[in-house]
């Protein structure tokens, strides 16, 4: 079997406190110009397996790679064998061969994590079903930029919605730098429970059914979409299970006078966040989802210099 001194990052957990707010100080870096440049990363190739959609994902690694002088490559499950069935310790083997890292986006997240035992390079989980820990690098980096160097301190968090891989990310950030998170969740959509009770063990956490209670106070209200990929088939259901738990402007108002709003994106207007909310003036959206870029590009320093 390959090496398991290699480092990856197939969710927050693989950083410890300092380390992961030392990538968000080196993502400002980036953002900035002061670290990335000259070309870090001449002659190094990121294979990224797409086995779901993306848009951010994509296109902020393969930029960010150019960027840095290397390049990625993109393989879809229709056209390489990984579609057809060719195991993951064979792809991790054949890539470790050619390229420095593999980033995936899949479903399952022991399918990431069985690449990641067999690949001798660095693996990045680009989202599975359990977590999307690239997404909170971008989204931290934004509440970093946002409220300034003491960002963290009496930060509280509102999650509003599904308990999803977007949720369970929030739980490990919490998790890691310890600033309370409350969630508001239907009964039957809680997020994963061993995430949930290990974010319990380290930080101030609250599950709750009620939007209002969680935000509450609160310096960020946070959501994503009622139904993920590969839940199409529960869109409908999911819409009824969903519908008390809209961000709107009246929802807004019962967070902090600072507070901000915060979305991965695609975002469903009329769905799971109000159009005003979403376009409106307390909305990061689009400042965060740049962060994508730099957040990626500090990961990747790190993980291939
Ligand atoms: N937020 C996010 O990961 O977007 P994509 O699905 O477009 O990559
Ligand atoms: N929860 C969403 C996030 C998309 C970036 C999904 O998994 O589809």
């Amino acid at each position: 079997m390959s090496s398991n001194r290699n480092r990856h990052f197939l969710t927050l957990h693989d950083l410890g406190r300092d380390e992961l707010l030392e990538l968000l100080e080196r993502g400002e870096r980036v953002r900035t110009g002061e670290d990335g440049r000259g070309r870090p990363l001449e002659g190094r190739t990121l294979a990224m397996i797409f086995q779901k959609s993306s848009t951010r994902t994509r296109v902020s690694f393969e930029a960010g790679m150019t960027q840095l002088g290397g390049a990625g490559i993109f393989l879809s499950p229709r056209d390489t064998q990984i579609g057809r069935g060719e195991p993951a310790p064979d792809t991790a083997r054949v890539l470790s061969e050619y390229v420095d890292a593999i980033m995936i986006r899949t479903f399952d997240h022991a399918d990431v994590e069985e690449l990641a035992r067999w690949s001798s390079i660095p693996v990045i989980n680009g989202l599975t079903d359990l977590v999307h820990p690239c997404q909170l690098l971008a989204d931290l980096l934004t509440l970093r930029q946002h409220f300034g160097k003491d960002w963290l301190e009496g930060l509280r968090v509102a999650w509003v919605g599904d308990g999803n891989n977007m949720a369970n990310s929030w739980l490990n950030a919490a998790a890691i730098l310890g600033f309370e998170l409350r969630l508001a969740v239907p009964e039957g959509y809680d997020p994963d429970r061993e995430t949930l009770a290990r974010a319990r063990d380290r930080a101030s956490v609250h599950l709750v059914r009620e939007p209002a209670e969680a935000v509450e106070g609160v310096d960020v209200v946070t959501t994503d979409v009622w139904a993920s990929m590969g839940q199409e088939e529960e869109a409908q259901e999911r819409l009824r299970a969903f519908a008390g738990y809209r961000v709107d402007a009246e929802l807004m108002d019962r967070a902090s006078d600072r507070a901000v709003f915060l979305h991965c994106l695609p975002a469903h207007r009329g769905e799971e966040v109000t159009a005003e909310v979403v376009d409106g003036p307390r909305s990061l959206i689009f400042q965060e989802a740049g962060n994508r870029l730099h957040a990626q590009k500090a990961l990747l320093l790190h993980l291939l210099t």
